[in-house]
């Protein structure tokens, strides 16, 4: 089993906590990749998919929602997913992780985790303070869920 946190980051923060979740799910083996040079060719069934956008305009990014309708179709039936985002503490800050929860469920997915989101101060950053051990935690959780599924 191995698995990817696929992220799109326009200011780093996605991928700040992208990085944390990828570095707490050890032991598995999962690498934090940029959108832009995943390659879906290479899930395998049993694998397990993190995916992690900003959210823009109320939605993923259109790069994080290409890649997961590209996915769809029963294409991740067999594969482990969850989805977080990065937004500001608006009142009304729409949402992604629910919506690239759903595109996940959509391509067959096996869902294990809430959608998960994670904030920051402005649009450009910097993550909230506390976010990244948050992010290491919410990993923790992961590995187990994905620890007890490999473990009939
Ligand atoms: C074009 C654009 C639209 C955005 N729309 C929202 C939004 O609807 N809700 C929200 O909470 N944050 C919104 N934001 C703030 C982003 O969520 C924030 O920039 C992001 O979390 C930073 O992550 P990054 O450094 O990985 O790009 C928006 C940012 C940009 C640039």
């Amino acid at each position: 089993m191995k698995g990817y946190v696929v992220y799109d980051s326009a200011y780093g923060n996605t991928q700040a906590v992208a990085e944390a979740i990828s570095q707490n799910l050890k032991p598995l083996r999962a690498a934090a990749v940029s959108v832009s040079e995943f390659n879906p060719g290479t899930l395998a069934t049993g694998d397990f998919l993190i995916v992690g956008s900003p959210i823009n305009g109320w939605r993923p990014t259109p790069k994080i929602t290409q890649l997961l309708t590209r996915l769809g179709d029963g294409r991740l039936k067999g594969i482990r997913a969850a989805a977080f985002d990065t937004r500001v503490r608006f009142f009304i800050h729409g949402d992604a992780a629910r919506k690239m929860t759903k595109l996940l469920t959509d391509g067959g997915a096996h869902i294990i985790s809430d959608p998960t989101p994670f904030y920051v101060r402005g649009t450009e950053g910097p993550l909230r303070a506390g976010e990244l051990e948050k992010a290491a935690g919410w990993a923790r959780n992961l590995a187990s869920a994905l620890d007890r599924k490999a473990t009939p």
